[in-house]
């Protein structure tokens, strides 16, 4: 099974903050395509959070309209859509416009939005750790007790866990202090506890960006939109960069495990501009 991962579409952000350089809707028409063309056909579509940039209700539709045209039922090898909401979403507005594209687990804690599915023998749990008016997100008790419950109930069974802010420090300071402040070290020891999560997903940093934790690989996606710069130096500022969009796309069997790949959106035509 081929699992996509896009990430932080970031629809309706000002253009203006890169020279309107920035079409976020036309980036992630191009990242579909791209899904749409993949073959074999993904059984899956995450989408880790930062749909909209400013959480309005408006961008949840056009997002819901781009995956409908992009990604269409009736193409038979539509991937099954998977979101979970970042720090720029607004959760109502999410939970409101989406619908079935993010299907919230009945026993989810309100007001989170955590999300349930099984797909080809995948246990997907998103997890929300938005804390609403904040960039940096946390795992406190409701959504860590919660988890736990889940990882119970899929003992023995391989499982796929997706949220937005990563667990793991990627040494770019200025995301790191608005990274996952809380539940970390718990997540790891249930992950560890589990023994069978495949991989976690996230978004957040703009980045790709791999990781460890509780023995599972961490994969952090870059933006369908705009990246941020690779600067490790303490204390340095954080800068958008129009870097490449890529998508993630993970290779999973029951036998093999999980082998992950990191693909551009597009590519060049023609000689390699040296
Ligand atoms: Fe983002």
């Amino acid at each position: 099974m081929l699992i996509a991962h896009l990430t932080d579409t970031h629809l309706g952000i000002d253009s203006g903050a890169l020279g309107g350089r920035l079409d976020p809707a036309a980036a992630l028409r191009r990242a579909l395509a791209r899904v749409r063309a993949l073959e074999p056909a993904p059984a899956v579509l995450l989408l880790t959070g930062d749909l909209a940039e400013a959480g309005r209700a408006a961008d949840y539709t056009l997002l819901a309209e781009l995956l409908k045209q992009e990604l269409p039922a009736h193409a038979g090898q539509a991937p099954r859509v998977l979101c979970i909401i970042g720090n720029h979403d607004h959760r109502g507005h999410a939970r409101q416009t989406l619908g079935a594209l993010m299907p919230i687990a009945p026993e989810a804690p309100p007001p989170l939005a955590c999300v349930r599915a099984e797909v080809g023998g995948l246990q997907f749990i998103g997890l929300d750790t938005v804390l609403p008016g904040h960039p940096h997100g946390a795992l406190d008790a409701p959504q860590l007790d919660w988890l736990a419950r889940q990882l119970r109930d899929c003992a023995g069974q391989p499982v796929a866990l997706f949220m937005h802010h990563p667990p793991l420090t990627s040494g770019i300071e200025a995301m790191d202090r608005c990274g996952l402040r809380r539940g970390r070290a718990e997540l790891a020891r249930l992950v560890a506890a589990h023994g069978g999560v495949q991989f976690i997903a996230c978004g957040h940093l703009h980045r790709p960006i791999a990781g460890v934790l509780g023995g599972a690989p961490v994969l952090v996606a870059p933006s369908t939109s705009h990246q941020l710069e690779l600067d490790l130096r303490p204390g340095a500022p954080l800068a958008l960069r129009l870097e490449p969009p890529m998508l993630g796309l993970y290779r999973w069997t029951a036998q093999d495990g999980v082998s992950c790949h990191f693909g551009h959106v597009q590519t060049f035509e023609g000689p390699y501009p040296i």
